[in-house]
């Protein structure tokens, strides 16, 4: 079921460089309502649980350690085709790959150290929206 939202978390090395404002100027520009944000820091259990997909990957220990080392900002973003329309304003996973303009092409250092998160899916959208917020800390704006 198409649901019209995204899940994003801009990542420490964000929140470290000062890219924050830019990014969300970004997502603004880009046609996207953010109906739920807050700065936060995630607990290395938090991290284990949210990237447990990928817990048998090479980089799992460094993903953890990189998402828990400084605080995160997480936001769900609200616009028609969400998903697909947010994957690509962020572009590819390695900036290397990331077409001109994106999100991950100005800002993301590394494969590893890509700046933003994008959900992959209608249903991983709601469940990582679920994850970070509450009913009551999303708007209908
Ligand atoms: P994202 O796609 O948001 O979620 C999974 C994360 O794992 C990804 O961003 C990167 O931060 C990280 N990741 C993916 N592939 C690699 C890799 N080859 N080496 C290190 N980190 C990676």
């Amino acid at each position: 079921m198409a649901t019209n939202r995204t899940f994003t978390m801009l990542k420490p090395d964000s929140l470290e460089k000062g890219h924050t404002g830019a990014i969300l100027e970004k997502i603004s520009s880009a046609g996207f309502k953010i109906v739920a944000m807050k700065q936060t820091q995630m607990t290395t259990a938090d991290a284990e649980a949210f990237y447990a997909i990928h817990k048998e990957r090479p980089f799992f220990g460094e993903l953890v350690e990189y998402m828990t080392r400084g605080p995160i900002v997480a936001a769900i973003l609200e616009k028609e085709n969400a998903v697909e329309d947010f994957r690509a304003l962020i572009g590819a996973t390695n900036p290397e790959e990331a077409a001109e303009g994106t999100i991950r092409k100005l800002y993301a250092a590394s494969i590893g150290e890509n700046a933003v998160h994008g959900s992959d899916s209608d249903e991983n959208a709601a469940i990582e929206g679920a994850f970070h917020f509450s009913g009551r800390e999303i708007f209908s704006l």
